[in-house]
């Protein structure tokens, strides 16, 4: 029988992710400027967000504050600006020639992300993202789950090992490949390989999960196995997932954001949002008119 694991520590706020300056000076450090959120506060809270592709304006004015321990889904008609804002929220979009932020702000544990001291490598292990494709190293099994904890410089291979067998079991992969975890990642069916980089991105322990429409490249097996782990990882993170399937958005989501031509047009309850949506486009779109 497994031994639980000793009490892990108060988790960190995400003030971990601003570099302290190493000096000090007559301005207060960073991280005096940042606190854990007070209670009450949204873990990341989104406030007036314009975002641009050059001169193209992709987000207009979204403000919208995301849970601990909810499933946030975003829909919309494509093109609408839902991954750009997943993609806001880890600032992949910084890896993008020509982005900017020209107004508004992320917060994360009350942490603006955007400020110039935040170390976006802690950002994005404390914000994990999922793509639509599985995009599993050509590695093995195990190595994709430990790859990045050794590159972090973990050596201890009791621990890594222990981390592979929590993050599979934590992504409900781990009973079909316990007995072959030398084995190439590539040679695991399109579910497993998600539910593998669920894993991958579990390992580094993230508050916030990013989901890109996970499921749009797996058949209804495969997609229910990963809305069943979706329901599981609510306990433990905030997940933000992006489907255009609406039944998806209904069945696995807490809240609903309806996003249409790069604005906000509702976000309420999903159970609100399908059945009683308050915007007349919203309605429109839940009911399959347009889109
Ligand atoms: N890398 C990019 N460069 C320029 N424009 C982009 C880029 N990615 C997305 N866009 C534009 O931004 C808008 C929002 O796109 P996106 O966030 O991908 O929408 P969605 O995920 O809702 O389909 C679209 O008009 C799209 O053409
Ligand atoms: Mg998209």
């Amino acid at each position: 029988m497994e031994t639980p694991p000793p009490a892990a520590a108060a988790k960190a706020p995400l003030d971990k992710f601003v570099r302290r300056s190493p000096t000090a000076s007559s301005s207060p450090p960073a991280a005096a400027a940042v606190q854990t959120a007070p209670a009450g506060r949204a873990l990341v809270e989104i406030e007036h967000l314009d975002f641009f592709y050059g001169t193209t304006q992709a987000l207009n004015d979204i403000s919208l504050a995301i849970d601990h321990h909810k499933v946030t889904a975003l829909i919309g008609p494509s093109g609408c600006g839902k991954s750009t804002l997943l993609r806001c929220l880890n600032r992949m979009n910084d890896l993008i020639d020509g982005t900017r932020i020209a107004r508004g702000s992320i917060r994360i544990h009350g942490v603006d992300i955007n400020q110039p001291d935040v170390d976006v490598i802690e950002l994005r292990k404390r914000v994990g993202m999922v793509f639509q494709k599985s995009n599993p190293f050509p590695k093995s099994i195990y190595e994709n789950i430990t790859y990045g904890l050794r590159l972090q410089g973990l050596k201890d291979k009791a621990r890594l090992d222990e981390i592979a067998e929590k993050s599979l079991r934590g992504a409900a992969l781990w009973e079909e490949v316990k007995d072959r975890l030398d084995e190439s990642a590539l040679g695991l069916s399109g579910g497993q390989q998600q539910r593998l980089c669920i894993a991958r991105a579990i390992a580094v322990e993230p508050e916030v999960i990013l989901m890109d429409e996970p499921c749009s490249a797996l058949d209804p097996v495969a997609t229910a196995k990963i809305e069943e782990l979706i329901q599981d990882l609510r306990s433990r993170f905030a997940i933000v997932i992006v489907t255009h399937n609406m039944q998806q958005a209904a069945r696995c989501s807490d809240r609903t954001a309806f996003f249409y031509l790069g604005r906000l047009i509702e976000y309420a309850n999903t159970r609100d949002i399908f059945t009683n949506p308050a915007n007349p486009q919203t309605e429109a779109y839940v009911s399959g008119r347009f889109g």
